[in-house]
């Protein structure tokens, strides 16, 4: 028993470690073959002992015990012992009983959450009160302030809530969450009045994400550059083809594009249909994520084209698709529901580049940037066709520039400027 408890911590404790995916198979065999091989063992040493120790020596060495010394043995093993166990379990229910009414006394608090109420005693943290009104709640340390994943958003009144220890905060900043004071850990805040929260991350969350993801997405405003790339087509390239050759034909053309995006520094960041969004400018400067963007395009334009010549004689007509990049300040961080749950982000910046990538077709281009975007990545003022376009929801036309053809992009980035996928970290 005492071997489990301790390998029961040991595994709350070491499961947040970097090693500890590849390190556990090992951890596991230590822990289960430990206790038998220590059996084992010992049932060795006693039968060489029995063997080799003469009966000499055992009338020498081993003496028995009177049959008082015997019976008070048995009266500890079949009386005082079970009295004492059956005691000290009804001892157990007693302290709940007495724990209760002690809370009781002390007063109660309502803890709310999105979908319900709870009552709870003043003192206790509010990843308890969850635990004990099954509410889901994510808790991958247990409580023990190691995780940061039973966070949550505080949006009751925060002036009577104790101040973050100093544990509790040391954990905020490591996740950077210590400058929005209305986060906090629930498995160390103990309200003392009513308190209203949303926990941040969903219940279902494993030590795989503490392990990988130190860094916080509960919104965060940065500049990002968004591009939407579309397949064109896809409804005729549907018409007397089986629907397998249909979704085979649409993975490789975002298989396509993502490559382009990730070979650029970019990451994709949501497909719809047979579309996809990507996201620059996550870890670099505004001008390297432009860059990037520009460079992902033609690269984009490069792979589609590779793939078109892989395709030619199954395809009645090459592969089309449209391009839209728009860059500026957006909201990122994860989004929906519980397990259901993406990084992306939202913002006029991405409805913009949505909304550049549908007008390809009525332009009756490949790709359209927007000034903003093509000023920031530093390539000729007279570089492409610039034109002003109306865009729905904005009230002042918006300039941008377009071409044919994307490959043409990466001629125009100046190639002495900070390297495209260059890890130009900002804090
Ligand atoms: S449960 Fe891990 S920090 Fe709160």
């Amino acid at each position: 028993m005492a071997w489990i408890h301790g390998c029961i911590g040991l595994y709350f404790w070491l499961r947040l470690k970097p090693f500890f995916k590849w390190a556990s198979p090992y951890f596991l065999a230590v822990a289960v073959l430990l206790p038998p091989l220590a059996m084992l063992g010992a049932h060795h040493g006693a039968r060489d002992v029995i063997r080799i120790a003469s009966p000499q020596w055992r009338a020498e060495h081993v003496r028995g015990i009177s049959s008082e010394q015997r019976s008070l043995i048995d009266k500890i093993a079949f009386v005082y012992f079970p009295i004492g166990y059956i005691g000290l379990i009804g001892l157990v229910f007693a302290a709940r009983g007495v724990r209760t009414l002690r809370e009781r006394r002390g007063g109660m608090i309502t803890v709310t959450y999105p979908d319900r109420r709870v009552r709870v005693p003043k003192g206790l943290s509010v990843l308890e009160a969850s635990l004990r009104f099954n509410v889901p709640h994510a808790s991958v340390c247990g409580g023990r302030a190691r995780c940061s994943t039973c966070r949550v958003r505080v949006v009751s009144d925060r002036r009577a809530l104790p101040r973050p220890s100093g544990r509790e905060a040391f954990v905020l900043a490591r996740v950077g969450a210590s400058a929005d004071p209305a986060i906090r850990l629930a498995c160390q805040l103990r309200p003392h009045t009513d308190v209203a929260v949303i926990p941040i991350l969903p219940p279902n969350v494993g030590a795989d994400f503490v392990r990988n993801r130190h860094s916080i997405n509960i919104g965060e405003e940065r500049y990002i550059v968004s591009m939407f790339v579309d397949m064109r087509g896809s409804t005729t390239l549907a018409e007397a083809r089986l629907p397998f050759d249909i979704v085979f034909l649409i993975n490789r053309f975002l298989g396509a594009a993502s490559q382009a995006v990730i070979d650029a520094g970019g990451q994709p960041n949501q497909y719809v249909g047979d579309g996809m969004l990507a996201l620059f400018g996550l870890s670099v400067d505004p001008a390297t994520a432009c860059r990037q963007a520009m460079s992902a395009a033609a690269n984009v334009a490069a792979n589609v084209e590779y793939m078109n010549h892989q395709f030619a004689a199954e395809l009645r007509e090459p592969i089309q698709f449209g391009i839209g990049i728009h860059g500026g300040e957006a909201i990122i961080g994860d989004i929906g529901f519980r397990d259901h749950t993406v990084f992306t982000a939202i913002g006029d910046t991405v409805n913009v580049a949505a909304r550049l990538q549908d007008m390809t077709k009525t332009l009756n281009c490949t790709i359209i940037v927007s000034e903003e975007v093509c000023n920031t990545s530093g390539i000729a003022p007279d570089a492409l066709t610039r034109i002003n376009v109306s865009i729905r929801g904005r009230d002042a036309p918006m300039t941008v520039r377009t071409a044919a053809d994307p490959t043409v992009l990466s001629s125009l980035l100046d190639p002495r400027a900070a390297p495209l996928a260059a890890e130009s970290q900002i804090s």
